[in-house]
């Protein structure tokens, strides 16, 4: 029987931000084309989902920093008027990424995500 490798065990059992962050902007620039449209700065889409998740993930043991984490960017999406509609391309969109960068995730890690998805639409009044 083969060794296993621990390294690439404990590198699996973690989400791929990079990942799922290629599969967020693929999925959105194909389902909603007017998506590039809202940026104000092109430099800020690639960092939006990436930086996001990153802080999601850094947050998950400090449940009242993520809920205002959370806030924070469902105000800020409704600000930008982002509407029931995008949010739910969002959300295949969303969906899609965790399971590209998460592949190896047990059902309960990859919840973790799509439950911050659902409390950011809870938060713009969707
Ligand atoms: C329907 C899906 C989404 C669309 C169309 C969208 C679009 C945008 C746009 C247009 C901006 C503003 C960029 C600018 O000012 O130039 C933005 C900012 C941002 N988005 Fe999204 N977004 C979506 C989903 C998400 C999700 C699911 C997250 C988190 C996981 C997220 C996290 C952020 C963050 C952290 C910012 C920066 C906020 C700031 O400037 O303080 N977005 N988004």
């Amino acid at each position: 029987m083969e060794t296993p490798d621990i390294e690439f065990q404990d590198e699996a059992n973690t989400l791929n931000f990079q990942s799922a962050s290629d599969k967020f902007y693929n999925v959105l620039q194909n389902d909603l084309p007017e998506f590039t449209q809202l940026f104000t700065n092109p430099e800020k889409q690639h960092m939006m989902f990436y930086a996001a998740l990153r802080s999601i993930d850094g947050l998950k043991d400090n449940k009242t920093k993520l809920a205002v984490y959370l806030r924070s960017i469902g105000v800020k999406h409704k600000m930008l008027g982002l509407t029931h509609y995008h949010m739910e391309i969002g959300r295949n969109a969303f969906e899609q990424a965790i399971f590209a960068g998460g592949k190896d995730l047990t059902h309960d890690q990859r919840q973790f995500y799509i439950d911050s998805f659902s409390q950011i639409e809870k938060n713009m009044g969707f």
